[in-house]
């Protein structure tokens, strides 16, 4: 699952994610993507057709606080989904003892910078990289089935979740 989004995100995209130029995950950054436990590392999928195409996640950093961090496949950008995902993490967080989120961002990632402002982060500009936070609230729409995804989040501790197609 790890390796087929990978695959299917452009060098662009993986730079975005990463923060890097990046053709392939290292070993240490697979430990560590797939170390997810439902607590201290949360992990959503987003699937259409049965395969993945977006995934979310939520590290805890600090008491109350965790890093968020996401990616949707290069195919199927631009379609809402990234939207989607962040409303399923912060859904999420907000079950889960989070209420602060943080992030880092390249100021080039115009789309990131869209979503996470939505979502009321301000950023501050570090080492050339922006770094953001903000408390975890729920925008006034809903974009997923927040029941359902509070029904899976707390019912999922040990597993990653696995967002609905909304494709
Ligand atoms: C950031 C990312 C997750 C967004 O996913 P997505 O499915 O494209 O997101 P959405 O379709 O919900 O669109 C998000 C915003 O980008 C805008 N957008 C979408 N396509 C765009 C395009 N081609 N050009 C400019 N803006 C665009 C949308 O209008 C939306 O903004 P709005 O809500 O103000 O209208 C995705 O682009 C991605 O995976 N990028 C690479 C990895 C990355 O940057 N991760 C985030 C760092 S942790």
């Amino acid at each position: 699952m790890l390796d087929a989004v990978f695959d299917a995100l452009s060098p662009a995209s993986r730079y975005h994610r990463y923060l890097t130029g990046l053709s392939q995950l290292t070993g240490s950054m697979r430990t560590a993507l797939t170390a997810v436990d439902g607590h201290s590392h949360i992990a959503w999928v987003g699937e259409i057709d049965g395969h993945p195409v977006a995934i979310g996640r939520l590290i805890r950093v600090a008491p109350g606080t965790a890093e968020i961090a996401f990616e949707v496949v290069d195919a199927h950008q631009g379609r809402g989904l990234g939207t989607a995902l962040l409303d399923t993490l912060m859904t999420v967080a907000s079950v889960s003892g989070i209420d602060r989120i943080q992030a880092t961002v390249l100021p080039s990632n115009d789309r990131s910078l869209r979503l996470l402002r939505a979502i009321g982060m301000a950023f501050r500009v570090e080492d050339g990289l922006l770094e953001g936070t903000a408390p975890v609230r729920l925008r006034e729409t809903s974009v997923v089935d927040r029941a359902a995804v509070v029904r899976l989040a707390l019912s999922t501790h040990a597993e990653s979740g696995c967002m609905a197609d909304s494709a």
